[in-house]
């Protein structure tokens, strides 16, 4: 009987005079027997499965086995359903609606009689959002990924998601590919239910959830349709009962030291730029102290051990065959890169969850000594062209690319780059650097993935496939190239990168960290006087997005969602 007053949910079910009954009364009418309402825990499985997001297309079998390990263990199973985010049909961006979904989340944890939460997240911007929801209420939780897809074939050759696009549609551009092939590849490169198979924003997520140790050891990367994906849904649906009753919160494993972690870890997997923003935005909402900076100063001089796409050649299917995420954070934790002593949500340590961890194969997973990449992290830049800060991943860029000074050719905004890019009289070459504008967290409301701007096709029938590019926008975990992004501030919000002109001369310096416009201040104040804010949109969402996102360094969140407003039951109206 104790412990029944301790459980949240008994607010709700507990009672026996008005409230109770009214709270339990209308739950029975799904055949619940009175004896689930009993003060067992109530496990909340917040679902992000929709038919417009085919990467969770399978949440609904997912969430069938956690609620298998939720009864095995004595808990009671709720499913919910929050908004989904399919990065692939989303306009303008999926990512204008993390926060929107993040604020779903947060609203209907703290609203409804749940003890502990199981976060379902797969495709790019569920994971963040859940997270980030899930951070600002702070209950027992755990994430659980839908993993990704079996590796795309198509006639004899492997193809990555997103990765193997970017490749084929410059190609196309290019003429190297026809239309029928083209199309033909479609249904080749997402052949099972999961999630894009590179270590693309998905994959990089999810292997955050494992490294923040928000996840059951695996999480990352069995893929979807393997069995062992249900098998970990059964074990999380049991271990979040446990969680409840040992009272294991968010915020006692989302420490500075688990951030830490994540920070290496990315370095470690070659993973997206995007995790920057999301977990800068995630220790925000848990009040950890965390910024760009941690990630130039503790990720950069990381090598990267796995040799998936875009950095390398495989997917993620190799990569759990090879030994997954564990046998990257052994490696880690002998080189003394990893708190082995931070908390996970199985109740252990990381360091005692890998410390056996297995490696099949050193062509997928190198060892430290052997990396796939040397120094591979995420870098960030500043300069007079990003007073804030740009981020760079030096394990998708060229090399010789690193230390670059040429002359800008600038898009204004991405209706200008379209209208330009494949125009032949385009004053462009390989040497210049290409510049687009307003893209930002505000000027393309949500900081589109468009930084990876296509080459010009005059550059690309000369078999040149890198130029140096910069960009306030982001760019989707599956691309390459040596670009500069999240340019802080930006253009939109007056940053400098509103100023540069065609002809400038901009130079790229990555082992200096910096990015300088070569325009002195005289002019560009000239320039500045001169520059006018764009329109805030008139209405709705986007009107709040626009006046309230806070900027790429911040994490893109909104400025009223930092911080985190516990899980206090409400008071009841009834
Ligand atoms: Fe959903 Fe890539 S499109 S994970």
């Amino acid at each position: 009987m104790t412990e029944k007053k301790k459980l949240r949910s008994q607010a709700w079910f507990g009672a026996e005079d008005l409230h109770g009954f009214l709270h339990r009364a209308w739950m029975k009418n799904q055949g619940w027997p009175h004896d689930v309402f009993d003060g067992r825990p109530v496990i909340g499985i917040c679902n992000t499965w929709s038919e417009l997001t085919p990467c969770n297309g399978h949440f609904r079998e997912l969430a069938e086995a956690v609620k298998r390990g939720v009864w095995e263990a004595g808990g009671f199973p709720l499913e919910f359903p929050v908004m989904s985010l399919g990065e692939t049909n989303l306009r303008p961006t999926s990512m204008m609606f993390r926060n929107l979904a993040s604020m779903d989340v947060e609203e209907s944890i703290r609203a409804n009689p749940m003890d502990g939460v199981v976060l379902l997240m797969g495709c790019d911007k569920t994971t963040p959002a859940l997270l980030m929801g899930a951070a600002s209420c702070d209950l027992p939780t755990i994430g659980l990924s839908g993993g990704p897809m079996l590796t795309g074939r198509f006639r004899g050759q492997t193809l990555g998601s997103g990765t193997g696009l970017w490749q084929m549609s410059e190609d196309k551009r290019a003429g190297k590919m026809t239309r029928e092939d083209f199309l033909a590849a479609e249904s080749c490169m997402s052949r099972s239910k999961g999630h894009c198979m590179t270590m693309g924003t998905a994959s990089t997520m999810a292997s955050m959830v494992e490294a923040l140790g928000m996840g059951l050891p695996g999480n990352a990367a069995i893929p979807a349709v393997d069995a062992r994906r249900t098998t970990q849904a059964h074990l999380t649906g049991r271990r979040i009962v446990e969680m409840v009753h040992e009272d294991l919160k968010m915020s006692k494993i989302m420490t500075r030291k688990a951030f830490e972690n994540a920070v290496r870890t990315n370095a470690a997997i070659g993973g997206s730029t995007n995790a920057v923003v999301h977990l800068i935005a995630l220790a925000a909402r848990i009040g950890v102290p965390f910024t760009l900076k941690d990630w130039d100063d503790l990720g950069s001089h990381v090598s990267c051990l796995v040799n998936l796409q875009p950095s390398g050649k495989h997917l993620m299917e190799d990569f759990y065959y090879a030994g997954g995420l564990p046998a990257v954070l052994k490696e880690l934790a002998e080189n003394k890169l990893l708190h082995t002593d931070a908390l996970t949500v199985n109740g252990g340590s990381i360091g005692e969850n890998v410390k056996d961890a297995p490696c099949w194969n050193r062509d997928v997973i190198h060892t430290y000594g052997k990396p796939f990449k040397a120094e591979a992290g995420i870098v960030v830049l500043r300069g007079n062209l990003a007073p804030n800060g740009a981020v760079i991943k030096p394990s998708a860029g060229t090399p010789s690319l690193f230390k670059h000074r040429g002359r800008a050719v600038v898009f204004e905004d991405i209706e200008d780059f379209y209208r330009l890019i494949d125009d032949e009289a385009l004053d462009i070459d390989e040497t210049c650097v290409m510049v687009l504008k307003n893209c930002g967290p505000r000027g393309y409301p949500g900081m589109a993935e468009v930084g990876n701007m296509p080459l010009p096709p005059k550059i690309l029938r000369k078999g040149i496939t890198d130029m140096v590019r910069i960009s306030d926008a982001r760019m989707s975990g599956t691309a390459y190239g040596t670009v500069a992004l999240h340019v802080s501030p930006e253009a939109a919000a007056g940053g400098p990168l509103a100023l540069v002109k065609n002809g400038d001369m901009i130079s790229l310096d990555v082992a200096g960290r910096s990015l300088v416009l070569e325009v002195d201040d005289a002019t560009l104040a000239a320039r500045r006087k001169a520059w006018k804010a764009p329109e805030v949109p008139a209405r709705g969402y986007a009107k709040l997005y626009v006046e309230h996102v806070l900027q790429a360094e911040q994490g893109a969140d909104f400025d009223f969602l930092v911080g985190s407003s516990g899980a206090a039951v409400p008071r009841d109206s009834h």
